[in-house]
């Protein structure tokens, strides 16, 4: 009898303790902190720089932990910083072996992994402060063949994310698919598709920087294996006028509708600078795209599954009030207009595109090939005092991504320019001109749709993605067109319409 009682006084106290523990958690939403980090570099020494990151993390995950977040992320080569060794043969002191998830193995208390002090520590703090961390650093593995004799092996490294749980455990390991031009690392014989399962209910993938213009394997993660969160580690190189930073973050995870925690790289004069927590076709939360952030640390709430909208769904007119009504609560940091002049712009090739000049009022453009249709509709009121002028823009055809990838691209819709000579096209300045309305159509034809992925594409001279528009997908039979319209009048345009990547084109050289 007595042992009886003791035992339900044991449950009474074990059901108090698991309240009190899923008090905090929240059947709506999670906390999601992603880091904007410009990595310490010591010359030549892995040591002193893998160290003094660590130490920066650990901070970071302090403070994100401090402010209840349940993951936090941080940015490709953060901890390394990018200026890795060409040379293979110096590759070791950079590197770690990382334990793979299937070994349920906490680095923080493990002894039998030979792991750096740099993933040890980070794994004391995410058991430490109880949360989820989300880190890029570079790996070893020795592999050992059949067909070698020696049996001596050979190293393979690997641009990886490590994902740690509240306990330090490695709960994934995710080696890059999409290298580049990165000569120091391997591709894994098989692209993985990697996912993780939280304690707050919401499954995760993970992919870094270039991957996201790919589809392995980031269409995996959300088309077959149906994720609907990523953690997404960059170092991402901003392009104009389709492809800065935010503009092609929040493009992607509107088009795939998933939330996407994007931190990323943070050396402007390179070009590195963008981060941001995107909720799909939910909008945005929060974005950092400048040369001195305000903050470094992004901390928001992420609707959970259940409260996302489906790919069908629009929003109603209340329920977008609402949101704006929230948006305007952190007014300040939001609605002062950055410049964009001390971050680094590469440029698209824009003399590759088909371009028509918008000179009146009412413009009415189609573009068209074979396998893919543009039309662009536009009307606005010209600034004459300014020079500035926007084109309609086209192109069905192969690019170059740095030196190793040819890519298929389809784009439409409309671009500023400097003035009215296609070369001063996809330059980025402020402008007076208005649109009062632009509708962009990209039709494609084939079924090639379900291949492709196509992303609405709009850029302000703030540089962050705004999203006073909607976007309507139709298919009929083999055609599917796909539509976004301005929702409200804008000046300082610089691009506006449909990026897309047709992947059947692509060529590795
Ligand atoms: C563990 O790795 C470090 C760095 O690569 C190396 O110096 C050390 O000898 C290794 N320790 C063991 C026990 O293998
Ligand atoms: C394999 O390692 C042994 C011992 O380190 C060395 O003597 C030998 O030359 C190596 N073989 C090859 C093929 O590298
Ligand atoms: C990823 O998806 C593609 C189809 O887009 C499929 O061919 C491929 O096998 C998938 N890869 C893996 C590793 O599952
Ligand atoms: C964005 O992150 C900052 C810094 O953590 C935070 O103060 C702000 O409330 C966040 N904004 C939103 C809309 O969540
Ligand atoms: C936010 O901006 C709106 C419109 O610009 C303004 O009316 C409101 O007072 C601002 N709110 C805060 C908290 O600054
Ligand atoms: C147009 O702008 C480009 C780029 O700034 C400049 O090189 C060119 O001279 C300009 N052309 C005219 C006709 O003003
Ligand atoms: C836009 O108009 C404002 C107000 O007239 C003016 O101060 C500003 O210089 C103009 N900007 C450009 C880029 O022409
Ligand atoms: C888009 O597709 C729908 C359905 O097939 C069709 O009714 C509509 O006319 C098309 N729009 C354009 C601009 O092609």
């Amino acid at each position: 009898m007595r042992g009886k009682l003791s035992e339900i006084g044991f449950l009474l106290i074990l059901a108090q303790f698991s309240c009190q523990m899923t008090e905090q958690v929240s059947p709506d939403y999670y906390t999601a902190a992603v880091v904007e980090y410009s990595p310490t570099y010591v010359w030549g020494d892995a040591l002193k720089t893998l160290t003094s990151n660590a130490d920066a993390y650990i901070k970071y995950i302090e403070e994100a932990s401090k402010q209840n977040a349940d993951i936090i992320v941080f940015p490709e080569d953060g901890l390394t910083s990018t200026n890795l060794p060409s040379r293979i043969s110096l590759m070791d002191a950079w590197t770690t072996a990382i334990p793979s998830p299937l070994d349920e193995y906490v680095p923080c208390t493990g002894t039998e992994i030979n792991i750096s002090e740099t993933l040890k520590r980070l794994s004391c703090a995410a058991r430490r402060n109880r949360i989820y961390v989300v880190v890029n650093i570079a790996e070893k593995e020795l592999i050992i063949k059949d067909t070698d004799c020696s049996k001596n092996g050979t190293w393979h490294y690997y641009n990886s994310n490590v994902v740690f749980d509240r306990t330090g455990k490695v709960i994934a390991r995710y080696r890059k698919v999409n290298l580049y031009m990165e000569p120091q690392f391997d591709n894994t014989e098989i692209p993985e598709i990697v996912t993780f399962d939280t304690d707050f209910g919401e499954r995760f993938g993970t992919f870094i920087c270039f991957d996201i213009l790919f589809a392995v394997p980031a269409l995996n993660l959300t088309r077959i294996e149906g994720v609907s969160n990523i953690v997404y580690p960059t170092a991402w190189f901003s392009e104009t006028p389709f492809l800065t930073a935010p503009q092609t973050q929040f493009g992607w995870s509107y088009a795939e509708n998933v939330n996407l925690l994007v931190a990323g790289y943070h050396d402007p004069e390179v070009g590195n600078a963008g981060s941001g927590i995107y909720l799909g076709r939910n909008g945005i939360a929060n974005v950092s795209m400048t040369r001195d952030p305000e903050y470094r640390l992004l901390i928001s709430r992420v609707p959970k599954t259940k409260h996302r909208k489906t790919v069908m769904e629009q929003e109603s007119p209340n329920e977008r009030k609402e949101r704006e009504d929230q948006k305007t609560e952190g007014n300040e940091s939001s609605k002062k207009v950055d410049t964009i002049d001390w971050i680094r712009l590469l440029r698209d090739n824009v003399k590759a595109y088909r371009t028509s000049l918008l000179k009146y009022h009412r413009n009415e453009v189609h573009l068209m090939s074979t396998d893919f249709r543009c039309e662009v509709e536009a009307e606005m009121e010209i600034d004459d005092s300014s020079p500035i002028r926007y084109n309609a823009v086209y192109f069905d055809d192969i690019r170059k991504f740095g030196t190793r990838v040819e890519a298929g691209v389809r784009l439409c819709g409309l671009v500023q320019c400097l003035n009215n000579s296609v070369e001063s096209c996809g330059f980025a300045a402020r402008s007076n001109t208005t649109f009062s309305s632009i509708k962009v159509t990209a039709t494609f034809l084939n079924y090639d749709y379900p291949k492709i992925l196509a992303i609405p594409n709009v850029l302000d001279y703030s540089f962050r993605p705004f999203d006073d528009w909607s976007y309507v997908e139709n298919t009929h039979g083999a055609e599917t067109n796909v539509t976004i319209t301005l929702n409200k009048p804008m000046k300082n345009l610089i691009a506006f319409g449909i990026y897309s990547r047709f992947f059947d084109k692509d060529r590795w050289n």
